[in-house]
């Protein structure tokens, strides 16, 4: 059956190209950019800044004028920020949580009345692996991740007589824009920061992890089938076989150990 789809942050990496592989699969799809739309026929550009409340009710209200419905509402956008707790600028750490966090409820309360009102629907929100254990110097990204864990499950139980479905998805390490549009906070090196060299070494894995990670279309497909599935599971970890193998051993293994595994590979000394 095809349906009516609200993805958002399609500019670049997987939000780009999922919307594609969507619509050339049949589906009606409205995209969501900050900047200026593009001219793709297949695909419907909306602007929409998760920042801005007004932008997004806007867009839902598009879709609804336009289609009286929102069957699958993608929540894909989001940025990522690097530094250390103590000593990142406020400013960095708001973006953080306002984009990733606080866009997405306020996106996700919009439609909500939309899909309760229609008699179901499926929300499909973009976690990471970093939202299933805290990264070092990606302290605010991993809690704005986390959030959204806690959000979903909670969600899900809220809405599930509403037959409204709540898909998790935990990205490993893509090579998408992410890495080129986070926001690092590195202190100038004459500054005396305690973090600054730390912090350098483990950007240095962090960038080097994301720039072998796997390509997006890989998840764009699995996105489709999700989409296109009956009845989704509540989650899908994406992600290499360490990536999958570190979200079973942070379960398993005493927390000192795997804490001691994960400075290793992050270089923390
Ligand atoms: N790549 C990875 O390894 C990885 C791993 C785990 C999870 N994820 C998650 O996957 C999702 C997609 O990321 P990606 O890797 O595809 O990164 P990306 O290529 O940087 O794409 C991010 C998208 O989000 C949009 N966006 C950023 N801030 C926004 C705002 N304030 N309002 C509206 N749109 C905004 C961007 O639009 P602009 O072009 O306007 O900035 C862009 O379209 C994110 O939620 C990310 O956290 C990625």
């Amino acid at each position: 059956m095809k349906k009516v789809i609200l993805i958002t942050g399609i500019s670049s990496g997987f939000g780009k190209q999922a919307a594609n592989l969507l619509a050339e699969n049949g589906h009606t799809v409205y995209g969501t950019v900050r900047n200026e739309p593009g001219t793709d026929s297949l695909i419907h550009f909306l602007k929409m800044d998760l920042m801005d409340l007004g932008s997004i009710k806007n867009a839902v209200a598009t879709v609804m004028e336009k289609e009286g419905r929102i069957d699958v509402l993608i929540n894909n956008a989001g940025m990522h920020t690097g530094g250390p707790i103590e000593t990142s600028p406020l400013e960095n750490i708001k973006l953080q949580m306002d984009t990733n966090f606080f866009g997405l409820v306020h996106l996700t309360r919009e439609v909500l009345p939309v899909m309760r009102n229609q008699g179901g629907g499926t929300i499909i929100n973009f976690s990471s692996i970093g939202g299933l254990m805290g990264l070092p110097f990606q302290a605010f990204y991993s809690a704005g991740k986390f959030a959204i864990e806690g959000f979903s499950e909670a969600l899900r139980m809220e809405i599930s007589r509403f037959k409204i479905k709540v898909v998790l998805i935990n990205p490993g390490d893509f090579h998408t824009s992410n890495s080129a549009n986070r926001r690092n906070f590195l202190a100038p090196t004459d500054s005396n920061d305690p973090y600054n060299e730390q912090f350098e070494k483990t950007l240095g894995v962090i960038e080097k992890d994301e720039a072998n990670g796997w390509e997006p279309i890989i998840l764009a497909r699995k996105l489709v089938k999700i989409v296109e599935c009956k009845n989704p599971c509540q989650r899908y970890i994406i992600a290499s076989f360490e990536q999958k193998l570190a979200v079973v051993l942070k379960y398993i293994l005493p927390g000192k150990l795997f804490r001691m595994i994960l400075a290793d590979h992050y270089k923390i000394s």
